[in-house]
């Protein structure tokens, strides 16, 4: 950094994905929406970007806090002992709010950890369906890792989730993945929806995909559930996701691909650094000559420290546009809480396509 190490091999990049152009800002149509567990605003942007009004977010980390005052400073946002959901009546908020979204922590579930479910004192799904059954929302929409969807955790969604909703809400349940809406990352994520009355719930309509990937090969999970509900175009008449190179604007290799899943700095016995997330991850991060350790602060640092194998090194703004935030979308905090923040994210275009479909829905049954 002060100019002792080897000279820089690689230009500062200049992206040729704009994250923004994945979710283009719909007019504000008055639903309002309340978000909890919100990070670093994944599902806060991408309902915004949809048209919904923002009530409130939580989150007990106060960078998360500080990240989402930063870019929308005359949001109501509650960060560290005052965004602690486990503390709040959320019963002053009824008929406030038409929507409530959140990701409840998925280390209980995620293969990444020991997937303890209930027994795991980070589990917080029975305070998202608390706060659902005090505010009594038209709708709701919870995100989880897929793991959540396996045999291990049946009993779980089926007592902690499904049963308590269900006397009141109509659930449906999705995985979508990134790359289907332009996102260039392997990525999946489950979704629960649930609708108060019975005609939203018949009339919805999960997000479909908007992008295809060439290889094909992340196609079909997002219609594992609900399959007759999805109607997909060709892949041919859709636009193409871009290959991770593509979409950082670094010269092309003849070798392109999705980047792997990125990883959260904060997952983990120890806070890092990296975006690693496997040993397959490293072997397509090296096919594409990209250096996912040690993220640089930003693009000039990454461009000035070369890594030790020559490989493109990423910055925070990199790893943000990865997971579908905008170059706008400042992240808060230190490398690590910064890319806790981006691997812990729904990426916001998901998010969009999310809030624009439960938003046609509801739309169908007030109009
Ligand atoms: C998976 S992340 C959510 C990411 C977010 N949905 C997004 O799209 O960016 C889970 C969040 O829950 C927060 N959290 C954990 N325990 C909490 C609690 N008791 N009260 C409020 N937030 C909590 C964490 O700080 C973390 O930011």
């Amino acid at each position: 950094m002060r100019g002792e190490g080897p000279k820089p091999i690689h230009l500062i990049n200049v992206p040729t994905l704009y994250p923004e152009d994945l979710m283009p800002q719909l007019p504000f149509h008055g639903l309002r929406s309340l978000s909890l567990f919100s990070g670093g605003g994944g599902l806060d942007l991408g309902f915004d970007r949809a048209g919904f009004t923002h009530v409130a977010s939580y989150d007990i980390l106060p960078e998360a806090g500080k990240t989402l005052t930063q870019n929308r400073p005359h949001w109501t946002v509650f960060a560290g002992e005052a965004g602690d959901v486990t503390q709040i009546n959320w019963r002053s908020y009824c008929g406030l709010v038409d929507v409530i979204h959140g990701g409840p922590p998925c280390q209980p579930f995620s293969v990444a950890g020991h997937q303890k479910g209930k027994a795991d004192r980070r589990d917080m799904f029975s305070e998202f369906v608390r706060a659902v059954l005090e505010i009594q929302p038209l709708a709701f929409v919870a995100e989880n890792v897929t793991a959540l969807l396996g045999k291990k955790f049946n009993s779980y969604v089926e007592e902690e989730i499904e049963k308590p909703l269900s006397e009141t809400y109509h659930l449906s349940k999705f995985i979508l993945s990134a790359p289907d809406f332009g996102i260039p990352q392997i990525r999946k994520r489950v979704f629960f929806v649930g609708f108060k009355t019975d005609k939203m719930a018949k009339k919805y309509q999960p997000p479909q995909p908007t992008h295809y990937w060439e290889s094909g090969k992340d196609r079909g999970p997002n219609q594992a559930i609900q399959l007759d509900l999805f109607s997909p175009r060709e892949p041919s008449q859709l636009p193409r996701c871009m290959g991770i190179r593509e979409a950082l604007g670094l010269p092309d290799i003849g070798f392109d691909a999705l980047a792997p899943t990125i990883r959260s700095g904060l997952t983990g016995p120890r806070h890092t650094t990296s975006v690693l997330s496997s040993v397959s991850a490293q072997k397509t991060w090296e096919k594409l000559q990209i250096w996912p350790n040690g993220v640089a602060a930003n693009r000039e640092q990454a461009h000035l420290f070369v890594a030790k194998n020559g490989h493109f090194r990423l910055s925070i703004a990199d790893c943000a546009m990865i997971q579908g935030f905008p170059e706008s979308w400042r992240i808060e905090g230190v490398v690590y809480m910064a890319l806790g923040q981006i691997g812990n994210a729904v990426p916001p275009p998901l998010a969009y396509r999310v809030a624009e479909s439960v938003q046609v829905a509801i739309q169908i049954d007030i109009n």
